[in-house]
């Protein structure tokens, strides 16, 4: 971060340097063509200049080798480069099955970020050296877009759905966080910082802070408190007006229209915010929607919880269907007793406060 002239960000994440690779390749192939083409321009020019005025110019045929030659040869170039851009955008996009899940959530014009186990911060995440994260991302209003230079990942967050990005810090330090899509008239000041910390000191920070309840914790009390649970209760040998959860999530869920589709985040927001769109074989579309009644973040939580009941959160299964498995966020060192669940809409915690505004790099 010290250097002089920097051409590049710090290089920070476990995939920072093939990503780098990649646009250096690029960037060379790019330059040696740039320089072959302008070169021959210049000496055929030279060679080829009319040598007095009457001299005409003769048809030439260019030998069918020649041909083929400059034809194959950029073929397997860009093929290449197709391959290994896919290769290493598979990378970037799936994330390990050991990577703990945390959330980000874009308003204008900020970013809340909740850990696994409860805290929270504004504008700052705090993670541990050499842990996959991946960040479920969401957004309250408008497009926004989660980058990090230094870790070489960006992500729109879109409202109305979820997407993600995953990273694993390599360093430890303080990097940029930029919103990186023009979302409103103070989208240049919704920046932040990556604070990548030792384990130790994170578990030390984690203890440090006024915690709250689990992300799954608090979904389970908004299961209770929403009346979700007087509907969906897993009660052997009973039909209940909606189906049972334990185990959907990671399913296929066979629809009353006859399709299938795989239980994930987006499945059971949409079916929380829209539950007549695709309702469950066997029952009746019923159930009221819950759009407006429920924040981005609540929403986030009462997804943990239903993950919570499996089979993907309780094992964490390798592979099924297109869905990355993250680990149990249920588990975890803060078990945290006598702190209330906090308001949500006052998710500032007093050590995320101090540390993010203490650390915040220099702007620009
Ligand atoms: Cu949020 Cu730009």
């Amino acid at each position: 971060m010290k250097s002089t002239f920097p051409l590049f960000p710090d290089s920070a994440s476990a995939l920072s340097h093939d990503v780098d690779a990649l646009y250096a390749a690029w960037v060379l192939v790019s330059l040696f063509f740039t320089v072959l083409i302008a070169g021959l321009i210049i000496f055929f020019m030279a060679r080829y200049r009319r040598r007095h005025p009457e001299e005409v110019g003769q048809k030439e045929r260019a030998a069918l080798w020649l041909e083929i030659l400059w034809s194959v040869i950029p073929l397997g170039i860009m093929l290449v480069m197709f391959a290994w851009g896919t290769r290493v955008f598979f990378q970037l996009y799936r994330p390990p099955a050991d990577a703990v899940e945390y959330t980000a959530i874009g308003k204008q014009w900020m970013w809340k970020v909740q850990h696994p186990d409860g805290q929270r911060e504004i504008n700052t995440l705090h993670m541990p050296l050499g842990q996959a994260i991946k960040l479920k991302l969401a957004s309250e209003d408008v497009i926004h877009s989660f980058y990090v230079p230094a870790f070489r990942v960006k992500q729109d967050v879109v409202p109305g759905r979820y997407t993600s990005l995953w990273f694993r810090a390599t360093k430890t330090g303080v990097y940029h966080l930029f919103c990186a899509e023009y979302c409103g008239t103070e989208h240049s000041r919704m920046i932040g910082s990556i604070i990548v910390m030792e384990p130790r000191d994170y578990e030390n920070w984690l203890a440090g802070g006024t915690g709250g309840k689990s992300m799954v914790a608090s979904g389970s009390d908004l299961f209770n408190s929403l009346a979700c649970v007087t509907c969906h209760r897993a009660s052997p040998g009973i039909t209940q007006r909606g189906p049972s959860l334990e185990g959907v999530f990671g399913s296929q869920v066979k629809l009353a229209d006859g399709r299938t589709v795989v239980a994930d985040d987006n499945y059971v927001r949409e079916s929380i915010l829209n539950p007549t769109a695709k309702v469950v074989a066997g029952y009746d579309p019923v159930m009221p929607t819950f759009q407006g009644q429920i924040t981005e973040e609540q929403l986030t939580q009462l997804i943990s919880y239903v993950r919570s009941l499996g089979p993907t959160g309780a094992a964490p299964a390798g592979g099924s269907g297109g869905t990355p498995t993250a680990g149990t966020p249920a588990a975890g060192g803060a078990s945290n007793t006598s702190s209330a669940q906090m308001d949500a809409n006052s998710p500032l915690n007093t050590a995320g406060q101090t540390t993010g505004s203490a650390q915040k790099p220099p702007q620009k």
